[in-house]
């Protein structure tokens, strides 16, 4: 076992790495070159809003106990992929997806996938901590009431999501107050424990700390950081540092005018370990865009 994240991305190397994920004895976070055993693999993904080509061709795979970053100018596409991954599109009027993304190795466009179970299992936190107008306990209690999830005991379920999201300590003693009563930071603590509640193994994140100061933005990466083990973590970020603080793994995306129409399609432009993509990207286009010379 190395104890370093290896950074040469060839097929070779990849097969002689770490099979997973893990912490070293050292207590240093290990990655493979690749993501192995993905849970989740998007495969020629394109992503179309009416007419419009909105993502050409994404192919992505997304590792247990892994951050992955996905980075790029404005409207290049990232929240468009993230949300093809849990089915969060179907949502959006007009939008229409081909390509796969399997999740375990299960379509889940499949025709007999229900997409409610889909964002189960695959949750989502946004940019904006949206918290129900309920109170704490509600919040988490909601998803796995609505989804008919069985639960033994709940007050049991709500502690530990609030473990998990690091904000027991700070509501334990009022958790039939409204979720409205707590901080930006803690809002969005909440929803990710209101995530967690319905025990995904996917988490999705678009752009969460945006919102947020400093210090509670601080406070989220620590959480993503203790969280990684149990989860594949996929987060959309404008904050390079934050990429580069808390992702194993980067993907850059741009966007390119069409040269008829002049409409810009988003693609995937470089996927690598994050070090060797703040460090030494395999792309000009990349290394042009974390240096700042572009988007
Ligand atoms: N609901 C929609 N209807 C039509 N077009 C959309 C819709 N949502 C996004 N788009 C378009 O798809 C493209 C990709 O948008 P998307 O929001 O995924 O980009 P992004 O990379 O997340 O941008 P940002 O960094 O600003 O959040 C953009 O051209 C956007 O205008
Ligand atoms: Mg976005």
């Amino acid at each position: 076992m190395t104890t370093k994240p290896a950074t040469a991305n060839t097929r070779d190397s990849v097969y002689g790495a770490a099979n997973l994920a893990e912490v070293a004895d050292t207590g240093e976070h290990v990655v493979p070159d690749l993501p192995q055993e993905p849970v989740i693999e998007a495969t020629d993904l394109n992503v179309y809003y009416g007419d419009f080509h909105a993502v050409h061709d994404v192919n992505l795979a997304f590792g247990r106990g892994e951050i992955t970053a996905l980075i790029g100018p404005s409207g290049c596409g990232k929240s468009t992929v993230l949300r093809c991954l849990n089915r969060m599109n179907d949502l959006v009027i007009g939008a229409r997806v081909t390509g796969a993304v399997t999740y375990h190795g299960q379509n889940v466009y499949g025709p007999k996938v229900d997409p409610i179970e889909v964002r189960r299992r695959i949750g989502m936190v946004f940019q904006k901590p949206n918290p129900f107008p309920k109170s704490i306990y509600d919040n988490i209690a909601y998803g796995p009431r609505v989804t008919g999830m069985k639960v033994d005991n709940m007050d049991d379920l709500v502690e530990e999501a609030l473990h998990s999201a690091a904000l027991w300590d700070e509501v334990k003693d009022k958790l039939k107050q409204s979720a409205y009563g707590l901080s930006g930071g803690q809002q969005q603590r909440l929803c990710i424990a209101r995530t967690v509640a319905t025990r995904p193994d996917v988490i999705l994140m678009d752009e969460p700390c945006s919102s947020l100061d400093p210090i509670a933005t601080s406070r989220i990466e620590d959480l993503m950081l203790e969280m990684r083990k149990d989860y594949a973590l996929i987060v959309v970020t404008h904050n390079m540092q934050q990429a580069a603080r808390v992702s194993d793994r980067t993907a850059f995306f741009t966007a390119r005018p069409d040269e008829t129409t002049g409409n810009r399609t988003g693609l995937l432009v470089e996927y690598n370990l994050t070090n060797r993509i703040f460090s030494n990207p395999d792309d000009s286009r990349t290394e042009a865009y974390i240096s700042g010379r572009f988007g």
